[in-house]
């Protein structure tokens, strides 16, 4: 095998050092990513996914110097969405009558996504399929993220593949965890779990137990997307459990958007206040319609406390909070206190809506919030700083 992975595992993805969106403009991708694909050459020849469908040409291409593609007795689809089906139809054009292996919900959502009746395997946990000596062992693990979602473990080789869970944004030529930037792979592996898989948290800490309970040896867990966990790949189901309890450090955040930078200067002399009143605060700020998004929910998930700052316009707040709150809403954070702040000139609504979308949120609000008339003067900054100040006290 080219990319050897283990034994007579080999890896046959796609590394997308270009991509920087993804789901649609949803998800910045800073460092590229990659579509693990695995082929798996026991007695039976297996491949477990695919890759994203720009890249299928290329991808069945590099399989057929693998192995003569007739000579592929199953495919795995653990997941259902494009970036891992993508190079379905291009391969099963080539070998039609090979089974599919996927859980009942992917029949549905390959159906509902191709519109071909490939031969469908429907499996459920527990459920093996003999390789040889080894076995592949199906375990499915619906909403994380999708109904499809599926993992499967190989025998004897001790192998998790995963599909999007462990998984990050990350291109890189090495394969493996023990070969890249440590702090770099759990940036990627935070930012992936807190703007993809934090709404399904219980789930997780739900599938994780599951997991541990079959105690199963673990020698490596491949992921659908970035390196492979060949260290110590416990660290990563430690960080998800870890992620899945209301994960909180000793962090602020605080988020703002403003026209003519009233809203700027309250939020910076709020964070002013939290930083006397608490040294050890880590304080991050952020301009909404100027820092990436995704990065702005990383920091969010690592908070304690978020402060939500926009000045009233038309009765209203900006509108890059209210995607913001939008995007919040449906990540069901849970454990965190949250305040707002704001100019205004008139009615001044904005503080109160922000406050409204913030317990929709599911944060806890502490107190009215902080409006300041127009562009803040030394009165009003002070009375900023104090604000922040005592919040402090409560984070
Ligand atoms: C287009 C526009 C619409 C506004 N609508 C309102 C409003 O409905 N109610 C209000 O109290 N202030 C309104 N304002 C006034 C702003 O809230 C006020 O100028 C505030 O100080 C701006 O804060 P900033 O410096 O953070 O942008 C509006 C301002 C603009 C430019
Ligand atoms: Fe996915
Ligand atoms: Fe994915």
């Amino acid at each position: 095998m080219k990319r050897p992975v283990k034994n007579n595992i080999g890896w046959v993805g796609k590394i997308d050092w270009e991509l920087r969106r993804f789901h649609g403009h949803e998800l910045s991708t800073h460092r590229g990513s990659s579509y693990n694909s695995y082929l798996i050459r026991e007695e039976k020849t297996v491949l477990i996914d695919t890759v994203w469908n720009p890249f299928a040409e290329e991808f069945v291409h590099g399989l057929a110097g693998e192995i003569p593609l007739e000579k592929i007795d199953a495919v795995v689809a653990n997941h259902a969405e494009i970036d891992h089906s993508g190079a379905l139809p291009e391969l099963l054009s080539r070998i039609p009558d090979t089974p599919v292996y996927c859980s009942a919900n992917a029949v549905k959502s390959l159906r509902g996504h191709y519109h071909r009746d490939w031969n469908f395997q429907v499996v459920k946990t527990g459920d093996r399929l003999a390789l040889g000596d080894k076995e592949l062992v199906f375990i499915e693990a619906p909403m994380l993220h999708w109904p499809d979602s599926m993992m499967c473990y190989l025998t004897g080789d001790a192998v998790l593949f995963s599909n999007d869970a462990f998984g990050q944004h990350y291109a890189s030529e090495f394969l493996f965890n023990d070969l890249v930037d440590r702090s770099e792979l759990f940036e990627e592996a935070l930012k992936y779990y807190a703007n993809i898989l934090a709404p399904f948290s219980p789930l997780v800490t739900k599938k994780i137990r599951e997991l541990l309970s079959l105690k199963l040896p673990l020698e490596m867990i491949c992921p659908s997307h970035g390196v492979l966990w060949r260290r110590d790949p416990a660290q990563i189901i430690e960080a998800y459990g870890r992620w899945a309890a209301a994960y909180k450090e000793n962090q602020v955040t605080i988020v703002y958007d403003t026209m003519w930078d009233g809203t700027r200067r309250l939020a910076e002399a709020l964070a002013r206040g939290i930083g006397q009143a608490s040294p050890d605060i880590r304080i991050k700020l952020h301009n909404a319609s100027r820092s990436d998004k995704n990065d702005i929910i990383t920091d969010i998930f690592l908070s304690r406390a978020v402060l939500f700052g926009s000045p009233t316009i038309n009765r209203g707040i900006l509108t890059a909070m209210a995607a913001l709150i939008e995007e919040v809403k449906g990540l069901k954070l849970q454990g965190k206190k949250a305040a707002a702040f704001g100019c205004y000139g008139w009615s001044g609504e904005s503080v109160q809506r922000l406050n409204e979308g913030l317990k929709e949120a599911g944060f806890e609000v502490m107190g009215e919030g902080l409006r300041a008339l127009w562009n803040p003067d030394e009165a009003a900054l002070k009375a900023a700083r104090e604000w922040g100040a005592a919040l402090a006290a409560s984070f």
